[in-house]
């Protein structure tokens, strides 16, 4: 099968989230309105030891509320409104958590929960597990992610069923012009922490060898965050298993056009 027959999956970034505010239901129902074949979130512990969906690690960019997420209730959390920051069509929406967000899961579609570093990531792995079993999702639609290998590690010994994939991060040498990790590098770390695949973000330019390296050793290959048709179709012609957007349905077709 060539690249272009294998289509890579469409990953809704924290919902629709160009259209929607992030990491909240309405965002997560646009995305499956919008025909996403998955979508993402982030998940923080509050203060009480909830999970609950939100990128950063305090309130302020989108509730303009400065409280640290670890450092507060849910309940107190939960006051909070994270919608007319965006549009004031979603004010009133609230900070949702991880079990409301997965109960909006179609079947047959996917989810990624991201597993934010800012904490000590694998502490969450059990909640994680316990927020799965709390919901309607079956557990073969969810996929780990993670910045943190120690969070990967335990994922895959706890929960060896649900796929995981390590978010990379690369650094550039201004002088000689280098990234790293390299391929072999990545393929290490991966295997150190039970990985089925790697993760990274666009900004880094990658060549075909790099991906095919790491899919020839047994890895899924994932990119985000691409919202232009131009570099979706790119990746789709390079064979990435999958694309995250904050535009689920403009880049679908992008990549179903090539
Ligand atoms: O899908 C991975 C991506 O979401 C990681 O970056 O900062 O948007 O959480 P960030
Ligand atoms: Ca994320």
């Amino acid at each position: 099968m060539s690249h272009q027959e294998k289509k890579p999956l469409v990953i809704a970034h924290r919902g629709a989230s160009y259209d929607a505010p992030e990491n909240t239901i309405a965002a997560y129902k646009l995305a499956w309105e919008q025909g996403a074949d998955g979508a993402e979130t982030d998940v923080h512990i509050t203060a009480d030891g909830k999970l609950i969906c939100m990128h950063d690690d305090d309130a302020e960019r989108t509730a303009g509320s400065e409280v640290k997420i670890s450092e507060t209730n849910f309940d107190e959390l939960r006051k909070l409104e994270v919608g007319s920051f965006q549009d004031d069509q979603y004010d009133g929406e609230q900070i949702p958590t991880l079990v409301e967000v997965l109960d909006t899961v179609p079947e047959g579609k996917l989810f990624y929960i991201e597993i934010k570093s800012g904490m000590d990531a694998a502490k969450a792995v059990p909640l994680v597990k316990a927020d799965i079993e709390k919901s309607k999702i079956d557990p073969k639609q969810i996929r780990l992610i993670s910045f943190s290998d120690e969070a990967i590690k335990a994922s895959k010994e706890q929960m060896p069923e649900i796929g995981a994939f390590l978010l990379i991060f690369f650094v550039h040498d201004r002088v000689n012009g280098t990234w790293s990790p390299t391929a072999d590098e990545v393929i290490e770390k991966l295997q150190a922490c039970d990985a089925d695949g790697m993760d990274i973000n666009v900004v880094y330019r990658v060549e075909q060898s790099y991906i095919d390296q790491i899919k020839a050793a047994g890895y899924s290959y994932h990119v985000w965050t691409i919202n232009s048709p131009h570099v979706a179709k790119r990746y789709t012609k390079m064979g990435v298993d999958s694309i995250t957007t904050d535009r689920p349905s403009f880049v679908k077709r992008a990549v179903h056009s090539c």
